[in-house]
């Protein structure tokens, strides 16, 4: 049976901090609040001038040498992403050119939040399909480009950043022993539009808008939701949750975090989070964190791990893998 397995990750925050002090010197908000209701503390900014496709180019070129293999081994690059440097083309595409690789194919995945887990679901079908061999994955997004800043309960909670892994094709025996990606269930609900959305488009006002959220619904929605598309990939892979060495979920807030793992009975210590320093990062969260554990040896070669994320659309789903 074809796998996916992961060859390398990397990823790239933009040197900006942003801390919570920094906010509130501007928007009608205090640390206190931001950190006992988020548990975010910091997060990064895009420099003005700098882009989803720079920070992806660079959370790409990382992975590419934590896999030691060179672009023109790629056959596929799927960035997800809900803030392009342009309305189109795709910032794949313009990775791709920067990356210096002239043969394949490359798109975007709009899933908003829950994007990386929605890319690394499409990239192993085409691997496991047998129609490319070497994918890279990439979530990136400058959520700072998305914000009302006169809104105080939406813009303390985003940043900036981007993350990728290059994936490729091996032989597995076909089950839950095996390396790579085990299983991906991605499920959506598009009632829940006015939950969460940006209040503007090119067919609509002509113009990028602004996020908005209602916080209380989304939370509420955000930990039934992902918890049941974490116990669908376990389900589909033959494994129970307990089996699973380290959670790396979608970095919206520590209390969502705590609610998953609450509900699902998991051990917070196996819950990778990077949000205090971080934010929300959307597409680029996940990538972050499970960049984040390879690099400080949580993550060892034959754990398993399962990835999570939640977002508008609603979008949401999870993907179980055996590094
Ligand atoms: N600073 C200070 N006070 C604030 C702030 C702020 N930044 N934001 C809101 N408040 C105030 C409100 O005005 C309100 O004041 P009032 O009681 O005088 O009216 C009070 O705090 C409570 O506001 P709520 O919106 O009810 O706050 P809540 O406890 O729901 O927390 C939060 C808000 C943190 C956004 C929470 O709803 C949440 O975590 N929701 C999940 C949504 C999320 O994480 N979305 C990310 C995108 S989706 C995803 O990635 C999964």
């Amino acid at each position: 049976m074809i796998r996916s397995i992961v060859l390398g990750s990397g990823s790239y925050l933009p040197e900006k901090i942003v801390t919570n002090a920094d906010l509130s010197a501007t928007v009608d908000t205090s640390d206190e609040w931001i950190r006992t209701r988020t548990g975010i503390c910091e997060r990064r900014f895009a420099a003005e001038g700098e882009k989803t496709s720079d920070l992806a180019f660079r959370a790409a070129r990382a992975a590419l040498d934590a896999a030691r293999i060179g672009a023109q081994d790629i056959d596929l690059i799927v960035c997800a992403t809900t803030t392009p440097d342009e309305t189109f083309p795709a910032v794949a595409t313009m990775v791709q050119a920067r990356l210096g690789m002239t043969r394949g194919a490359a798109f975007d995945v709009q899933a908003v939040c829950s994007g990386f887990v929605f890319a690394l679901a499409v990239a192993d079908n085409f691997i496991r399909t047998g129609t490319v061999k070497r994918a890279l994955v990439i979530g990136a997004d400058c959520m700072s480009r998305l914000m009302d800043w006169n809104d105080r309960t939406t813009c303390v909670l985003f940043g900036d950043g981007a993350g990728a892994v290059v994936l490729a094709a091996d032989e597995g025996a076909g089950d839950s022993r095996d390396r790579g990606i085990l299983a991906t269930a991605i499920f959506s609900d598009g009632r829940m539009h006015d939950l969460l959305y940006v209040d503007g488009g090119p067919s609509s006002t002509g113009t990028t808008g602004h996020l908005r959220m209602q916080g209380k619904e989304v939370f509420r929605h955000a930990v039934n939701n992902i918890a049941s598309s974490m116990e669908a990939a376990a389900k589909a892979a033959g494994v129970a949750i307990s089996d699973v060495d380290w959670f790396v979920p979608h970095q919206a807030n520590q209390r969502i975090l705590d609610g998953i793992a609450k509900k699902l009975g998991i051990d917070e210590a196996k819950v990778v989070s990077t949000l205090a320093l971080q934010g929300n990062t959307s597409a680029a969260s996940v990538p972050l964190a499970l960049t984040a554990a390879v690099a400080d040896g949580r993550v060892k070669p034959g754990d398993l791990l399962l990835l999570e994320a939640l977002g508008g659309g609603f979008a949401w789903g999870a993907a179980l893998l055996r590094w």
